[in-house]
């Protein structure tokens, strides 16, 4: 493959658990990646390691509660390598607590990194694609946002919108040639879940075994279980696949 012909991916969250398995599978498949996060250390070590065997990677860091780092990250793509062919939006926080307990700045906070800036990214990217030829995104949002679970209802209405964002964008610019789906996990092994449970006082490892026994499928998911899924929607085996949000829950229901 010669450098011109090599695609580009931007990945959101890509220091976080399922940022990381998604970049690196983009580099498996002949890739070149651009890296957004908050965590600068974290993006560093990750370009470090998949730079290892050539330039495969650059990376951006910001706040994607700044408009201006949303769409800077995306013309970076442009800027550094003259391409944009797939956009990840994986970062993401969660919000725990009740309405009593969710708090102005909790709901805006929430709403802003879950949701404005997907809006941010996807109308910069969508407006290159459209003039490039095309492209794909895949948004992660969650099953919590199809069927909502008890007692997150900032996270929850902002992976709710997110989904519904994706459905829209996906039948708006089909036309386009831009395909937007979304990705919906339930529990996967990432630090968002590990570090909950921390918080809570439990031990993560027994807490992952027990929640374990819940999924049909035998486990909770591992990063790698959804980067497949979206380098799948990425792919040209998804070609037909526009306008959707998958379910990726080992036929977990939300309780
Ligand atoms: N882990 C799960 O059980 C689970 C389930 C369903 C959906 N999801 C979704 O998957 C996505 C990835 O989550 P994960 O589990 O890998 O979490 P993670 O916490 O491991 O990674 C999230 C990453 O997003 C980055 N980030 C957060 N706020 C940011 C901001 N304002 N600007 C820039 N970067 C920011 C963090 O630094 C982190 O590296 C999220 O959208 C999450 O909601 C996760």
């Amino acid at each position: 493959m010669t450098k011109t012909e090599r695609k580009t991916a931007v990945v959101t969250g890509a220091a976080g658990g399922i940022g990381k398995a998604v970049a690196r599978r983009f580099v498996e498949r002949g890739f070149r990646v651009i890296l957004g996060d908050a965590n600068t250390a974290g993006l560093q070590a990750l370009a470090a390691d998949l730079n290892a065997s050539g330039q495969n990677v650059w990376h951006k860091s910001g706040d994607l509660r700044s408009k201006s780092y949303c769409e800077a990250l995306i013309d970076h793509s442009v800027e550094a390598t003259g391409r944009l062919d797939v956009l990840v939006n994986n970062a993401g926080i969660i919000t725990r607590g009740n309405i009593l307990e969710t708090s102005d700045e909790d709901w805006a906070r929430t709403l802003d990194v879950n949701l404005t800036a997907v809006f941010y990214t996807c109308r910069r990217a969508i407006a290159h694609m459209k003039a490039h030829g095309g492209g794909s995104i895949v948004n992660v949002a969650s099953c919590w946002g199809l069927y909502p679970g008890p007692n997150h209802p900032a996270y929850i209405s902002s992976k709710a919108a997110v989904a519904s964002l994706s459905k829209c964008l996906g039948r708006d610019h089909a036309p386009d040639g831009v395909r937007v789906n979304a990705v919906c996990p339930n529990e996967v092994n990432t630090p968002m879940l590990r570090t909950g449970f921390e918080r809570r006082g439990f031990d993560p490892d027994t807490a992952i075994e027990e929640l374990n026994r819940s999924v049909p499928l035998g486990r909770i998911a591992e990063p790698e279980d959804i980067a497949d899924v979206i380098c799948f929607l990425t792919s040209d085996a998804a070609r037909y696949v526009a306008g959707t949000a998958i379910e990726v829950n080992g036929a977990k229901p939300v309780y």
